[in-house]
């Protein structure tokens, strides 16, 4: 399978390397505006592929070999922005431009895959890439809330906990206290205060998704995936394939606070929109 990658920061480099090591790409097409950076990278997946018993051909800032690809993930952003300040709507700005700079490149390239769209704020850059580009908003996958709920696993300690709504602040968690669900939410800052960026969770997440697109498994994640009623891209949980993109939302059953919460939660998202 051919994937794409734009964006070989901390998370497109992880994600690269990921899908290396778990045999989930034959070719990988890695696509950054930082020429040093991205040789970089592709010396050192070089380096890697050579202990695989399996090919990968990598190429790199080829936006021509996109056109055949199965899947390009955006994972373009600058981290640093959040140095001086705490709000991942404060990247919109820098990251709403990279979606101007990219979108006429990778629409020009004939791509007619499907998109994992990364790059914060999620939800709110999975809706400006699909009016971007004009792609077919189904097939848009946000990374959304997989790894929110991820982190929500492993704090409560439980399975059976779901997060649906915007990858962001007003996240929905359900099934769980409001003390665990603090704690969830606070992980990628806590992560973020010590690394300055966070990679692994992302980076295994859109693995698990680009897994569940290569083998047709049809597992329901949470990603974000556009709400035509709504005009909006959310978080819940999706069945998805690698022809049509995505095939069914499903909201789970919520209660009257869950429901006001995660209306509140695409109202975010919406006003979050119209900042751009
Ligand atoms: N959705 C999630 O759960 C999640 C998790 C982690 C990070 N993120 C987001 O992913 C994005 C990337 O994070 P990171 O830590 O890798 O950032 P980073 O700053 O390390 O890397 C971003 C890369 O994008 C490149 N880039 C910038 N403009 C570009 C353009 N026009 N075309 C091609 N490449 C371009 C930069 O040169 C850089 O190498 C950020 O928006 C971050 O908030 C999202």
């Amino acid at each position: 399978m051919k994937i794409g990658i734009i964006g070989m920061g901390h998370v497109g480099a992880t994600l690269a390397y990921t899908l290396c090591l778990q045999g989930l790409a034959d070719e990988l097409v890695l696509i950054d505006t930082n020429e040093m950076k991205v040789q970089a990278e592709y010396l050192e997946l070089s380096d890697t592929v050579q202990n695989l018993n399996h090919h990968v051909k990598l190429i790199k800032n080829d936006y021509a070999a996109l056109e055949n690809a199965a899947i390009v993930v955006f994972c373009a952003g600058d981290i640093r922005v959040l140095e001086t300040a705490t709000d991942r709507l404060a990247e919109l700005r820098v990251t709403s431009k990279i979606v101007e700079d990219i979108s006429p490149k990778l629409k020009a390239s004939g791509f007619s895959g499907i998109v994992i769209s990364i790059t914060n704020p999620c939800d709110v850059i999975a809706l400006y890439l699909a009016n971007m580009t004009g792609f077919d908003k189904a097939k848009i996958i946000g990374s959304g809330t997989l790894i929110d709920t991820n982190r929500l696993k492993h704090r409560a300690e439980r399975d059976d906990v779901l997060v649906i709504g915007e990858h962001g602040e007003s996240q929905v968690a359900l099934n769980v206290s409001s003390e665990v669900e603090k704690l969830a939410t606070g992980t990628g800052w806590e992560i973020y205060a010590a690394k300055h960026h966070t990679a692994f969770g992302i980076s295994s997440s859109v693995a698990r998704i680009i897994r569940v697109l290569k083998t047709d498994t049809r597992e329901l994640l949470p990603v974000s995936s556009y709400d035509e009623s709504e005009n909006c891209f959310y978080a819940t949980l999706t069945e998805f394939n690698l022809k049509d993109g995505v095939i069914r939302r499903i909201l789970p059953p919520l209660n009257n606070s869950e429901t006001n919460r995660l209306a509140q939660s695409i109202q975010t998202i919406k006003r979050n929109y119209l900042e751009i």
